[in-house]
């Protein structure tokens, strides 16, 4: 979706205009409240609309007015500032309020903002645009999206472009995600992935991948055992971008790439292994969130590195009862063979601490159904041996609307992880599983600061309340992550 910022007033099909909590207009609901002598005043006196969060009011056909409809939306109690993700809340809402309402255009009039906060308005509406509608040959008429061009309206129209223009590279990057975590598995395998990552060495990036023999090679066993019961070859696509200082060392992101996780021979039960293809979640965050580091031309060092396996149950499985020897030395028990993303993240965690000596590495996986019984749908948890890291985490969370949630990595709960006969068991039962999960990664994380972000919760969306982002795949992680780095490196 194309996103405009226009000077003039618009002739757009709807007009958006904000209202605060008890009916307090803005500026431009007061204009549009004039050229319709009062109508729009009377409309939202009439009824329940208070100007609350989110609430949308439409005034079809106003005498008076050349638009076919005015759309009134709430942005809450009236404080001094209006906060980013006010905003981004009411700009979303009007978007969906009309998505396929028949109208073709939508302006959002923002008379009294700042063009920052236009910027803001288009991110939004950009964000709640989004649909994968590619494997859709019909579609019933009233389910077809029909709003083609958003405009936003400001004095300030050549500095809220210019505002939008990194925002715009986030929300590519966030779509960059929404695409990839889509894609059903048997189109997205692990080598398609890497080659869709290839493709963004058109924004500057650099890409390699790593085959499985190079992996090999490596020692990166426990991350090939995963892949071993597949007809498709692993893969781990290690993306850069060096945007500091030629010298800095840089920060790194992780991502699990489990491109369909059946389980393997420790078979998932039918009901909901659909689910299973987006696995990957972690790893498309990390393939994301480098193309809007990219886009957006960020002043940081970062290394993403995705390990991207398929787990499946053929002859040359791994079986319970394995012993594997990872990148790093240590023999891992295999008694579950579906807790295998911690296995893959093993030696990716490894190789990159190893090779790149990172200053700080952030680790995304949808690693445990643990995590969604412990937290609900709609926080990752945070998992850290570093309080500046995670509060640095907590922070971008905060502005960002991605809610995160921190969890204990209790020192003696490790124990629950030593194994009978190697050096450390992948599955310790039901108690605190995504805790054991987070404590079996620590063990390949030497004195890197470091955190895991299990995002099984919230890496797909069945019934989303944040009008940004549409049911589906998410993309949690690009924007959080987006903005650490921005925190960090570019304050
Ligand atoms: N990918 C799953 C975790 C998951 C479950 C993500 C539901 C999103 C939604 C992971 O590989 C897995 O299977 N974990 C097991 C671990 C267990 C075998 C110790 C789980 O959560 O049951
Ligand atoms: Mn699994
Ligand atoms: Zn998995």
């Amino acid at each position: 979706m194309k996103v405009e910022f226009v000077k003039a007033a618009s002739d757009a099909a709807v007009v958006v205009v904000f209202v605060h909590e008890d009916r307090a207009l803005t500026p431009a609901a007061k204009a549009y409240d004039k050229k319709t002598k009062g109508a729009l005043a009377r409309a939202i006196n009439a009824g329940r609309f208070t100007g609350a969060k989110g609430q949308t009011l439409a005034l079809t056909a106003p005498a008076g007015l050349d638009n076919p409809q005015i759309l009134a939306v709430g942005l809450g109690a009236k404080g001094k500032a209006i906060e980013d993700l006010t905003l981004e809340a009411a700009a979303g809402a009007a978007y969906r309020a009309v998505a396929t309402s028949g109208f073709t255009t939508l302006a959002y009039e923002t008379e009294g903002l700042t063009s920052d906060q236009a910027a803001r308005i288009g991110f939004a509406s950009r964000l709640a645009s989004y649909r994968f509608d590619k494997y859709r040959t019909t579609q019933k008429p009233e389910a077809k999206p029909s709003i083609d061009a958003i405009q936003v309206v400001t004095d300030a129209a050549p500095a809220a472009k210019k505002a939008y223009g990194p925002l715009s590279a986030v929300a590519d990057g966030v779509f960059f995600t929404r695409d990839l975590v889509s894609e059903p598995a048997n189109v997205l395998y692990p080598d398609e992935f890497a080659k869709r990552c290839k493709a963004l060495e058109k924004l500057g990036l650099q890409v390699e991948v790593l085959t499985e023999a190079q992996m090999a090679k490596l020692g990166m066993r426990t991350l090939l055992a995963v892949g071993q019961g597949s007809s498709k070859e692993s893969r781990l696509v290690v993306i850069s971008w060096m945007g500091g200082t030629k010298t800095a060392r840089p920060v790194a992101f992780v991502g699990k790439g489990v491109c369909f996780d059946s389980g393997g021979l420790s078979l998932k039960p039918p009901e909901g292994m659909e689910d299973m293809k987006w696995d990957m979640g972690g790893g498309g965050a990390v393939a994301g969130l480098m193309c809007a580091l990219a886009g957006r031309k960020a002043k940081a060092n970062v290394i993403g590195v995705i390990g991207l396996v398929e787990n499946m149950p053929d002859g040359n499985a791994q079986r319970p009862g394995d012993v594997v020897v990872s990148m790093s030395g240590q023999t891992v028990e295999v008694l579950n063979t579906d807790a295998e993303g911690r296995l893959v993240l093993a030696d990716a965690l490894w190789y990159t601490q190893d090779r790149f000596k990172p200053k700080f590495m952030v680790d995304l996986a949808t690693l445990t159904g643990a995590m969604i019984v412990a937290l609900g749908n709609d926080f990752a948890g945070v998992f850290s041996n570093s309080d500046e890291l995670s509060d640095g985490i907590m922070a971008a969370s905060a502005a960002t609307g991605e809610r995160t949630w921190r969890m204990p990595l209790p020192d003696d709960y490790d124990r629950l992880i030593d194994a009978p006969t190697a050096d450390v068991k992948n599955t310790s039962g039901r108690a605190g599983g995504s805790i054991t999960a987070a404590l079996f990664l620590q063990r390949f994380v030497n004195k890197t600061p470091w955190a895991h972000l299990d995002i099984a919760p919230v890496a797909w969306k069945k019934d989303s309340k944040v009008s940004t982002v549409p049911d589906g795949a998410s993309g949690f992680g690009v924007r959080l992550l987006d903005r650490l780095v921005a925190d960090r490196f570019e304050g």
